[in-house]
């Protein structure tokens, strides 16, 4: 197996071994005179139990970067490894399921389902996948108590603030204990003392169970927790 030139540090098999490898992606998006090159021959290896941050201005991609590691956006070129599969070669419906079983993803917005209550969120996936049992149940509790929302369990979305909703897309992402984990982080939603306790379930989540995670932020106190820490500028990683 070969690692990209650029990448020093890479993990050679971060790929084979469960983590997520993206290999010299481009994204364009849009046609004509309007194409922007959203990534441009991106390749990022996050080993399991390896926590990345990402920042970078807006507009710089780095949305762009976790869709397409996610397998929500299929790149220009380029491809795309998660937990020793490659996601850019999957059928559309063989991605979706790898997406719910493999793959945790907090948006920038919470994207949750008004009809459902904070529990129900985070039971959703299982439910799904025909594996809801009492073990997952005790998960899900633990997961709202851990983010602070044992008092909001039976409330939905449009009972909740900002940063309550994000915390219960956080808690839903690390539901199913997902091999690779990506974080939007939003700008404001979250006050410092909620960020740092969102950053610290992030880490543990990482590290305990070797969760292969990205997160893009603009904390600089939250780069500090990272592993490693990389610039996008204008579709490029540095
Ligand atoms: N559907 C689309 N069609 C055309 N261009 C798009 C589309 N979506 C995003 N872009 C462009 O791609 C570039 C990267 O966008 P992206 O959302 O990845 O940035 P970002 O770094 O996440 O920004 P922010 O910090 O504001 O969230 C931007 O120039 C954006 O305008
Ligand atoms: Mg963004």
């Amino acid at each position: 197996m070969t690692t990209p030139a650029t990448d020093h540090r890479a993990t050679p098999d971060a790929a084979g071994s469960g983590g997520l490898r993206l290999l010299d992606i481009t994204l364009t998006l849009g046609d004509g005179d309007t194409a922007v090159t959203a990534l441009d021959h991106v390749d990022l290896n996050v080993a399991p139990g390896e926590f990345v941050a990402v920042v970078g201005p807006s507009g710089s991609g780095k949305s762009s970067l976790l869709a397409v590691a996610g397998g929500l956006q299929r790149p220009t070129s380029g491809t795309v490894h998660i937990a020793g599969t490659e996601l850019t070669a999957l059928s559309d419906g063989e991605r979706t399921a790898a997406r719910r079983r493999h793959i945790g993803f907090v948006f920038q917005q919470s994207n949750l389902l008004p009809s459902l209550t904070v529990r129900e969120q985070l039971l959703l996936p299982l439910h799904i996948d025909g594996r809801l049992d009492a073990a997952a149940r005790a998960r899900a509790d633990e997961l709202i108590e851990a983010v602070g929302l044992s008092h909001r369990a039976d409330s939905r979305p449009h009972q909740l603030s900002g940063g309550e909703r994000q915390r219960t897309g956080l808690a839903r992402a690390l539901m199913t204990s997902p091999a690779v984990l990506l974080v939007d982080e939003p700008t404001s939603a979250l006050d410092r003392v909620r960020s740092a306790e969102a950053v610290r379930l992030i880490a543990e989540q990482t590290h305990e169970r070797g969760t292969a995670t990205v997160m893009v932020t603009h904390d600089t106190a939250i780069m500090h927790t990272a592993d490693r820490v990389y610039e996008m500028v204008d579709g490029r990683l540095s």
